[in-house]
């Protein structure tokens, strides 16, 4: 490999002349090293400033990495195409590289931080040649928060300064908070793309060499290669869940992969709620709902992350360490979330959509019917007889959570608000009831680890496999698995002696009939479900036992007003005694491949389900 060795000892004196005043001594020196390294042309530290933005996506249009929208029809938004070859995260090519393999655990590809870090610094050498470095400083959380953390991302992607900035409180107000006692997380990140003297940049530049590697002990992200979101907006599932999830094994809080939501009943009583739910179960729906019942209301605080920590009374509080929305945006439209499609009025950056004719964007499920001319995500003419999508079925939007008209007024609280209730949920045609309350925190933990969601047509594998996705963390936890759910049990144990955890609950939209139709309605309707377990928490539900924890009794849920009937109702909580012994052996077998660290309370929550099954 060509090696550039170009730096001079005098322009890292002049780098490090450009920081400001108020940056740490720590990140001065680690972004002096990573510039003699990586030799970008100029370092730009950010702060976060409108016009800084305003320059750097003046320059983004002139180099084409985006394209303006139409300022009538969507206002100051823009359309980014990537290499089609840099469109979605890349599992296979993100490392955890723990000291020992054993802390990484069964379901993260692991290498030994030694080796890893000499194949990033042969990598990272020259990379930026060509290229501005940006420094970007962030918090996750509002900023001076009792949860709030901090990073600094080292960049050479303006695509990634800008939704950084929108998805983080990103700049001077972030850098002045890190002192010499405050631990920040390193996040250095390059395209690896340098540009020799005179060449001509492309639209997105990246590498066909990819690297995600997260070094938890060190609280470090390296990555190359990508410039797509989940690989290099590293604030986000890098930092909050991967890295956040072993500084919260240190420290003892929980970095979940949840929306989180505020809910109003009719008499007045506010609660807050976390939910984790797999990829394509309708978790940005969900934290944006809009309630059938009058007089319920539903706000949002989240739609992606929650860190959960005891607060100071000992029960549990979270924060949405996230200042924006980083969604997919095939399927959402004015029918399934119209309060997403609203907060998409202005303001976007979208990525891999369409462009129609009149500037603005298209995706499949906005409209009924596609336009008669698109261009494609890829750039190319499309018509509706085209057999390709128009857009990328992981094309996204990028939009500032401030501008969706159901955002909370607590949402950037620096005390984070006290959580009432956990939801997890998975796409199950069958055995899962719509609605069940954990019997205890434990139990709770159980559903949370055993976890599942239904491989649909669309995916890769068998339909209707079950593919077990844990806490929906599956492909964000930085630790070994069965450590979180043994975090889980201590933060919960530790909060219950204090007053009081949240109850748990388990919830499936996606049950079927024997005629292959869905039960539930879903959307608006789920809100019946989210009414009766606030009645729970609240003493006005009494529910009964079930397999699966208490299920709704007779009469504490007015199926009748989601249009579903007596039959439905049952099916929705249809108990099947071989299908069930069925479902808690494969618990079982995925219980045993994450080896002696699976804590026996979970183990005893299956022996407790198995009693519960036999006895049907
Ligand atoms: C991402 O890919 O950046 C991302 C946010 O992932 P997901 O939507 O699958 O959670
Ligand atoms: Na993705
Ligand atoms: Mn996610």
């Amino acid at each position: 490999m060509a090696i550039i060795d170009q730096p001079l000892r005098e322009s890292a004196a002049t780098r490090a002349a450009s920081a400001p005043e108020s940056a740490d001594p720590r990140i001065v020196a680690w972004v002096e090293r990573l510039a003699l390294h990586a030799t970008p042309d100029e370092v730009v530290w950010c702060d976060g400033s409108q016009p800084e933005r305003a320059r750097l996506i003046r320059d983004m249009v002139d180099t084409g990495t985006i394209v303006p929208l139409d300022s009538e029809r969507r206002p100051g938004s823009y359309l980014a195409r990537s290499n089609p070859d840099d469109v979605a995260r890349v599992e296979s090519r993100t490392f955890i590289c723990s000291e020992k393999e054993e802390d990484a655990g069964p379901t993260n590809n692991w290498v030994p931080p030694a080796a890893m870090r000499e194949t990033l610094h042969g990598l990272f050498r020259g990379a930026m040649r060509g290229r501005t470095m940006y420094v970007v400083p962030f918090a996750m959380g509002p900023v001076g928060g009792a949860l709030t953390r901090y990073g600094v991302e080292v960049t050479d992607s303006p695509y990634v300064v800008v939704s950084m900035g929108t998805m983080t409180r990103m700049g001077a107000e972030a850098l002045a908070q890190i002192g010499p006692d405050t631990e920040w997380v390193k996040c250095a990140h390059t395209v690896g793309a340098p540009l020799s003297p005179g060449e001509a940049d492309v639209a997105w530049p990246c590498s066909t060499t990819k690297y995600i590697s997260h070094f938890p002990e060190s609280r470090e992200v390296w990555s190359y290669g990508s410039a797509y979101g989940g690989n290099a907006i590293l604030a986000k599932k890098a930092f909050a869940l991967r890295i956040a999830s072993a500084i919260g094994q240190d420290e003892g809080w929980l970095a979940a992969h949840m929306l989180l939501l505020k809910v109003t009943n009719p008499r007045g009583r506010v609660f807050h709620v976390a939910a984790a739910f797999p990829s394509a179960c309708g978790k940005t729906n969900f934290a944006m709902l809009q309630p059938t019942i009058p007089g319920w209301t539903v706000e949002t605080l989240g739609d992606d992350i929650a860190w959960i920590a005891p607060g100071p009374d000992g029960r549990l509080r979270a924060i949405n360490p996230e200042a924006g929305f980083f969604g997919v945006a095939p399927g959402t439209g004015r029918s399934t979330n119209p309060v997403a499609m609203d907060t998409l009025e202005h303001d976007v950056v979208f990525t891999n959509v369409a462009l129609t004719d009149d500037g603005d964007v298209w995706w499949e499920g906005v409209t009924d019917e596609p336009p008669t001319h698109l261009i494609d995500w890829t750039g190319q003419d499309w018509t509706p007889d085209a057999d390709r999508p128009a857009a990328h079925p992981n094309s996204r939007f990028t939009v500032s959570a401030a501008q969706c008209p159901t955002i909370s007024d607590d949402w950037d609280d620096p005390a984070g608000v006290t959580l009432d209730a956990i939801i997890f949920g998975g796409r199950r045609a069958t055995n899962v009831p719509l609605v069940s309350e954990a019997r205890s925190w434990e139990h709770g933990v159980f559903m949370g680890a055993t976890l599942a969601s239904e491989r649909t047509a669309a995916a890769e594998g068998t339909v209707g496999e079950l593919r077990r996705d844990p806490f929906a963390m599956l492909p964000f936890c930085g630790v070994h698995m069965a450590d979180h759910w043994r975090l889980w049990l201590e933060v919960g144990a530790k909060a219950e002696a204090a007053g009081g955890a949240p109850a748990i609950f388990q919830v499936n939209w996606f049950r079927k009939g024997a005629d292959g139709k869905f039960l539930w309605p879903g959307f608006g309707e789920n809100i019946h479900a989210l009414a009766w377990m606030l009645d729970r928490i609240e003493g006005r539900a009494e529910g009964v036992d079930s397999p699966f924890g208490r299920v709704p009794a007779a009469g504490e849920i007015d199926y009748a007003a989601a249009d579903v009937s007596d039959a439905q109702w049952a099916a929705l909580f249809g108990l099947d005694q071989a299908a069930l012994t069925a479902e808690a052996d494969d618990a079982a077998r995925f219980l045993d491949s994450y080896g002696a660290k699976v804590p026996d309370e979970v183990r005893e929550q299956l022996a407790v389900m198995r009693e519960a099954i036999d006895e049907l």
